[in-house]
This record gives structure tokens, sequence and C-alpha cells, in this order.
């Protein structure tokens, strides 16, 4: 097991998913597709989409206080905000800004990480960082997206995969055996045509014509994506299981990135895992990026199976193309 003496933790977990629910049989009457196609490619039966009275700081600041609350801490007592999304209220100032001004918190640093559906990840393999240095006690570690807004529906190839929600972890120094043992991260960018909003950067700078181009939208080579993904998914998670000296056969439960049943799949038999060792909730949500993983983990929680001193890995894969992940003893 992993000789690393100290580790962080997370010392509470909140979510935050929009009322309005999108059904197979809504996207039926939408765009030329079924609820058969979907469910067999992709194992999602329904999503959720935020109202339009919301932004992407609002679904974070409901995962915040959430996870505020049930670890009896007031916004104050953070010392840093970190949101990954891929979806910001506004190009800046970031969300993470937008986030504090709504947790009306004292002055503190706040700034946001992109880094596709990795996102997440990423930002705890920062996090573990910032603490293990001593340069923040405490960290609100958001994962937040509103995918619907970047999302073509007209194009069936996307729309049918993606949904909007939030998870927020509060992260500081464990004081005791529980704790992220390891983790492992990857990006290779020269792939990073494959899954991208075209527009609205300084490659396209926005004007008439990419909005008549519809380059304000995901677009996405599903199929290249979905090799890609199930190779460093696999890949990923068996190095990260390595760095914590572990042996797959001692993983408890797989928390993977929730974007295609298909590929959480592949991803828990090349772990050797049984199907109730390994968390899904696509079929409810879709691919909220980089939301999926703190939502799947908090369900974990609160189904009450998850015991201390049991294993996790998380996985992750997205634009960047990126992967990472972590390994963590509850
Ligand atoms: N309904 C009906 N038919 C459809 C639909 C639809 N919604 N979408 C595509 N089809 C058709 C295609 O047109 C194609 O038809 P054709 O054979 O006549 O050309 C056929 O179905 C097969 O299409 P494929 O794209 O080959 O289907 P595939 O099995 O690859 O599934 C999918 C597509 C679900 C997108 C899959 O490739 C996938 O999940 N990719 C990975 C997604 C992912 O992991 N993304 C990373 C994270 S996302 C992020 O970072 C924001």
């Amino acid at each position: 097991m992993s000789d690393r003496t100290r580790r962080i933790k997370i010392r509470s977990i909140g979510i935050y998913l929009p009322d309005r629910v999108l059904t197979n049989q809504d996207l039926e009457k939408m765009v030329e597709t079924s609820d058969e196609w979907i469910t067999t490619r992709t194992g999602i039966k329904e999503r959720r989409i935020a109202s339009d009275d919301q932004v992407t700081s609002d679904l974070g600041v409901a995962a915040a206080r959430m996870a505020l609350d049930r670890a009896g801490l007031k916004p104050g007592d953070l010392d840093l905000i970190l949101v990954a999304t891929n979806t910001p209220d506004t190009i800046f100032p970031a969300t993470a800004c937008w986030v504090q001004k709504k947790l009306e918190t004292r002055e503190m640093p706040a700034f946001d990480l992109q880094a596709g559906c990795t996102g997440f990840l990423y930002g705890l393999i920062v996090a573990e960082s910032l603490i293990l240095s001593g340069t923040c006690r405490r960290i609100l570690l958001v994962g937040v997206d509103v995918l619907s807004r970047i999302t073509n529906w007209q194009d069936r190839t996307t729309c049918v995969l993606f949904g909007d929600g939030a998870g927020a972890f509060i992260l500081e120094e464990s004081h005791d055996d529980s704790g992220l043992l390891s983790h492992f991260w990857g990006a290779d960018g020269s792939l990073g045509e494959l899954l991208l909003l075209p527009a609205g950067g300084t490659l396209h700078p926005t004007d008439e014509q990419t909005v008549r181009d519809r380059l304000h939208y995901i677009y996405m080579k599903g199929n290249d994506v979905f090799k890609h993904a199930v190779k460093r998914m696999g890949e990923s998670a068996l190095a990260a299981l390595k760095a914590a000296g572990l042996e797959k056969g001692q993983v408890d439960y797989l928390i993977p990135h929730q974007a295609n049943l298909r590929i959480i799949d592949a991803t828990g038999e090349r772990l050797g895992l049984d199907k109730e060792r390994v968390v899904v909730n696509v079929d409810r949500y879709g691919n909220m990026s980089v939301a999926t993983i703190p939502v799947a983990l908090y369900e974990l929680q609160e189904s009450g199976k998850l015991q201390p001193g049991e294993i996790i890995a998380m996985v992750a894969f997205g634009a960047g193309l990126t992967w990472a992940a972590a390994v963590y003893r509850w």
C-alpha cells in the first residue's frame, strides 16, 4: 500500500441536480432518434436540464452550500474556491469568482480549472498539492457544467448524450487512515480536435459567420473519442493503483466518469470488477462532464454501502484529450 504519510481527505460532498428531466422519449420528438438507439448505444434513459434562469455558478453554489452544511462549516471557513468547468458563466471573470460572490465569503483566492470531463480529478490533484504544501488548509472543489447551453439540439449524434449538474468536495488534510492514496494524470493535445467547442475563443472569435455555422456548440468525433476513452480510462486506473501499491483485485468500488455505459463496462472489466462494484448513474443523468464523479461518489455514500477503509478508484476522460485516475481509501 502507498507509503505516503500525508494525505488529503474528502471532508464532505454536496451535489445539485436541476429538477427538469429530459427523457429519451422527449428527444424522440426533437431529433430523429429512438429510446432504443440511445439506450443500447449509451445506457442513457434521461438527463437533467438547468432552468432558463439558472447559470453555472447557481448550480455550483447549491452543491457548495450542501457540502458546507454537511461539514458544519461556513463559507468563511474555506481558504480557496476552485471550480472545474467547461461551461463558465462568463469567459472571465472565472466562475469561481461568481461562486465566491454568491456564497458571500470573505476575500480568498478563487479560480477555474478547465480540462474537459477530467477537470474534477485534475482539480483534486491540484488541491492535494496546495494542501500538502501548506498553501491552503481547506479547499472547496466544485465540478459543475451546464452542457445544455452548448449542446446543438439539432445534432442527434451529440444532443442525446449530455446533462447538467454539479458536485462539490470540501478537502483538507487527513489525520486518520482515510484519504487520497495516489493519482495518475495525462493529456494528449494532438487529439484536441476530436472533441471541442470551436468558436468563441481566439481561434474563431464570435461573429455572424460562426453563429451561422453553429460553431458555438460541442463538436465530437464520437467513435474516435470512444476508442481513446476505453484505452485511457483502463490504463489510468491501473497506473493509479500501481502508484498506490495496490492490485486491481483490491478495489472495492470503481467510480468512472459517466459518458457511456459501454465505456464504463469496459473499464470495469479491465479492472476485473463485478458489476455491483462499478457505480453507474449515466442512465439517470447522462454525461454531466465534471459533475459525474462527485455525484456518483455522493450517491454511493448515501446508499450506505461504502465502508470505512474501502478502496475507491475514480477515473475520468475528456476533451483535451485528457485523462486521470485517483485511488482513495474511504
Ligand atoms: N439516434 C439514432 N441514430 C444515431 C444517433 C441517434 N441519436 N446518433 C448517431 N446515430 C447513427 C449515426 O448516424 C450512425 O449511422 P450510420 O451508420 O448510418 O452512419 C450510427 O448511428 C452509428 O453511429 P456511431 O457514431 O458509429 O455510434 P457509436 O456506437 O460510436 O455511438 C457515441 C456514438 C454514443 C457518441 C459513442 O461514440 C460515444 O459514447 N463516444 C464517446 C463519448 C465520450 O466519451 N466523450 C468523452 C467525454 S465528453 C466531454 O469531455 C465533454
